[in-house]
């Protein structure tokens, strides 16, 4: 998303453009990997996507809440977006459905309506603007903070921790997915939502290599496009339940039809 207004020199666009075709490239076949120089095309991509304005790689607290002050994200509220968080709740309420449940990159806590008011809901954004805003869709007993996600930590054992179109922000997605995953309580589930993207996509392959899925469900986005949801356990599945879940996932991802698969715990 386009944040400043000085037009970029020619050597930056230059190499804005000349990028573009090998970007896919990059996140389908070496991100995450470990090879020699990986750490320094890491850094050199990450620059590029901040020349680029990428709307899926990360970005300054300040940004987030111009973007907020500036009303961009008030999108999230667009109808297109029902969809997105009815399945996301619908996948809350079949694995955990009650108890607390942890908002990562809240926003400004558009999730919280669809949510029973009984619901124990906290959140955690890294816009303070977003953060403010979200205050008058919280019912009492509910809290909504402004934190670096990948700095903060919770107090307690959470039911569900919800990473809600934001993992794809952090420039630590795994580790940051992971550690969230160690702060469930002992039946927890985590719910990560992501819309697709190259770099998204990557985040989710590798996601389904290191960690556990109960269940995975691509959501078609009215617009084009999909978003990607999957739950993941607290504690481990076996290996014949991850394979049952890679190949949906394999499926899934060359289309556009809702897939959904389960696996038991
Ligand atoms: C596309 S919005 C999604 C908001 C909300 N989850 C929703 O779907 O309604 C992405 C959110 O991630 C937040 N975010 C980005 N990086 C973050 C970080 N490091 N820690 C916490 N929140 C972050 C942004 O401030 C923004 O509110």
């Amino acid at each position: 998303m386009a944040t400043g207004s000085t037009p970029p020199s020619l050597p930056k666009r230059i190499l804005r453009k000349g990028f573009r075709p090998l970007y896919p490239l990059y996140y389908r076949y070496l991100w995450g990997r470990t090879f020699p120089g990986h750490g320094a095309l890491r850094r050199w991509v990450r620059a590029w996507e901040d020349l680029s304005t990428r709307g899926d790689a990360p970005q300054s607290a300040e940004a987030w809440d111009q973007q907020y002050r500036q009303g961009e994200w008030d999108l999230l509220q667009d109808t297109a977006e029902i969809p997105r968080y009815e399945r996301l709740v619908e996948l809350w309420r079949r694995h955990a459905g009650a108890g607390s449940l942890l908002d990562i990159g809240a926003g400004d806590a558009v999730l919280r309506p669809y949510l029973p008011t009984a619901a124990r809901y906290l959140g955690v954004d890294l816009s303070a603007a977003a953060v403010e805003r979200g205050q008058s869709r919280l019912q009492p007993g509910d809290r909504l903070l402004a934190a670096d996600a990948e700095r903060w930590q919770p107090d307690e054992a959470l039911d569900a921790i919800v990473l809600n179109e934001c993992v794809y922000y952090f420039e630590d997605p795994i580790e940051t997915v992971e550690r969230f995953r160690g702060e469930l309580a002992a039946e927890g589930v985590l719910i990560v939502s992501m819309f697709e993207t190259p770099r998204s996509q990557a985040i989710r392959r590798r996601l389904l290599e290191v960690l556990p899925a109960l269940e995975q469900t691509v959501v078609p986005a009215d617009r084009g496009g999909s978003w990607w949801m999957g739950v993941f356990a607290a504690r481990g599945a076996s290996s014949g339940e991850v394979s049952r879940i890679e190949a949906v996932d394999r499926g899934a991802a060359g289309g556009t039809a809702t897939a959904t698969v389960s696996a038991s715990r």
